[in-house]
């Protein structure tokens, strides 16, 4: 059965979907800061947000100033198992394109400390960042305001990549999970945590994804296991903002 509930919304190429992202993310920053004080978002890795993340931080734009920075807070979804400085790191790309240049208070970014040596202490002590800072409860499930989210073209998300031992267990919040194609560790919240969120968004540009989003949104679950099919928020808002080239394959919706 085809993915369900979810909204999509195809812009014509990556500059207007960056542009959609950003309008959103200002839009969903004023409505949890209005309503809890704090907004708390979790960050893609990859290429495909840094157009929303420069877009956000540029003084060029009307969003810098529509950002209430000093109330948001900066989680990231996954991290490779490198140390912050390392060229694949997720967090030193979002510091060049985005926290270097934007007034983010250094204590509302809560990075992944994956230089430790160890990949299970690196989930263990983000996880219990995530406890200490949602004050949760044993296994409950941090809710982030917004999660974003990329897909690859093998249909994975976040640090979940098919042909991994997916963490499905209820209660998880973060695992590392070896991923074999890159004999690497990555470290990645779970799916009940990033079903706990109240809106999430996938970025998706690309024609090289258009056949990995046409399965993971109009084709029979049993196929095959595509992580980001896994992404339906229990009581959030789940949206794919996607490009025309992504969206090449999607059959019209009737
Ligand atoms: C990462 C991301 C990953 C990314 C996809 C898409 O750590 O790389 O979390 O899930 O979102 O691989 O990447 P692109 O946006 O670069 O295509």
């Amino acid at each position: 059965m085809p993915s369900a509930g979810y909204e999509i919304q195809i812009l014509e190429n990556p500059e207007a979907l960056g542009r959609r992202a950003a309008e959103l993310f200002v839009h969903q920053a004023g409505e949890a800061v209005k309503t809890k004080g704090t907004f708390t978002v979790a960050l893609a890795g990859g290429s495909t947000p840094k157009g929303l993340y420069s877009l956000l931080a540029s003084k060029d734009s009307s969003f810098r100033t529509q950002i209430p920075w000093d109330k948001t807070h900066f989680f990231w979804g996954d991290e490779r198992h490198v140390r912050p400085g390392h060229i694949d790191s997720n967090y030193r790309m979002v510091y060049e394109v985005l926290l270097s240049k934007a007034p983010v208070p250094p204590e509302n970014v809560h990075r992944i400390r994956a230089e430790n040596q160890d990949a299970g202490r690196v989930a263990e002590d983000y996880e219990r960042s995530l406890h200490d800072f949602f004050q949760l409860a044993e296994g409950e499930m941090p809710g982030f305001d917004l999660v974003l989210l990329g897909m690859g073209a093998d249909g994975h998300t976040a640090s979940l990549f098919p042909g991994t031992a997916l963490p499905l267990e209820q209660g998880r919040s973060v695992a590392a999970l070896w991923v074999e194609k890159f004999k690497a560790y990555r470290i990645s919240l779970t799916p009940a945590s990033l079903n706990n969120a109240a809106y999430v968004t996938f970025l998706v540009s690309g024609s090289e994804k258009a056949e990995a989003l046409r399965k993971v949104l109009q084709e029979d679950e049993s196929s095959e296991i595509l992580p980001a099919r896994l992404i339906h928020p229990s009581d959030g808002r789940l949206l794919w903002l996607v490009d025309r080239a992504a969206a090449s394959r999607l059959e019209p919706s009737g």
